[in-house]
């Protein structure tokens, strides 16, 4: 299961990858804005940084200037995937950049039949958002299951990348389900490590410890 985190915080990026946890990044517009800080120098940074594949999204949304886009952010580094949304044009620009031999990262799937498109068109990833689905009230990761095992049906090479993560509980569930990736925010990731039996017994391995005087240097 690949860990990629959903964010252009380059601090935050950088906290996560110290401690080992980073196969990826995936930003978008939104992430972007909310740096203050350039897109394309922001992305270069980031692509210095990990080793993994880093999202970049385009911003058009017809077919000549998602390609002219995504050709320039391809350009940022070899581990630039190019993110593009689920649209018409943004599939039919999917299959181009992809036999170009670009990574692309087909974004903002809220359909198991928008994921059977972007397994088709040669998709590197399909970002199905669960977040976004359970926050209307529908099942987000039923949507994982059902994209899972059609594409395991098909031998379909397009990985499962689970975004709009808001929680553990949202990584644990995409695991069981076999998902490929997930990209979550720090905060999730974050989440993950706590549990209050792991403080208290640590607390009391510490206290016997230092009843017996010893130290192990
Ligand atoms: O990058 C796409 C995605 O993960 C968005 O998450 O929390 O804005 O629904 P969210």
């Amino acid at each position: 299961m690949k860990f990629f985190v959903d964010t252009a915080d380059l601090d935050e990026i950088t906290k996560l990858n110290d401690v080992g946890l980073v196969d990826g990044v995936t930003t978008n517009p939104s992430l972007i804005a909310k740096t203050g800080r350039d897109f394309v120098s922001t992305v270069k940074e980031i692509c210095d940084l990990i080793d993994g594949p880093v999202s970049a999204e385009v911003t058009a949304t017809d077919y000549d200037g998602m390609i002219k886009e995504g050709r320039k952010l391809a350009k940022i580094a070899d581990n630039v995937t190019v993110k593009v949304p689920l649209t018409e044009n943004g599939i039919k620009a999917c299959k181009t950049l992809s036999d170009e031999g670009t990574m692309v990262n087909v974004t903002l799937c809220f359909s198991a039949a928008q994921a059977i498109l972007a397994a088709k068109a040669g998709a590197t990833f399909i970002s199905p958002f669960v977040g976004r689905l359970d926050d209307l009230s529908l099942d987000g990761l039923q949507l994982i299951e059902d994209i899972v095992n059609i594409y395991g049906n098909y031998e379909f090479d397009t990985q499962v990348l689970v975004a709009s993560v808001r929680s553990p509980l949202h990584i644990v569930e995409s695991g069981k389900l076999g998902a490929d990736v997930i990209t979550a925010p720090p905060k999730a990731i974050w989440q993950m490590f706590k549990h209050p039996l792991t403080d208290k017994g640590l607390e009391d391995f510490l206290a016997d410890w230092k009843k017996t005087g010893q130290s192990i240097l």
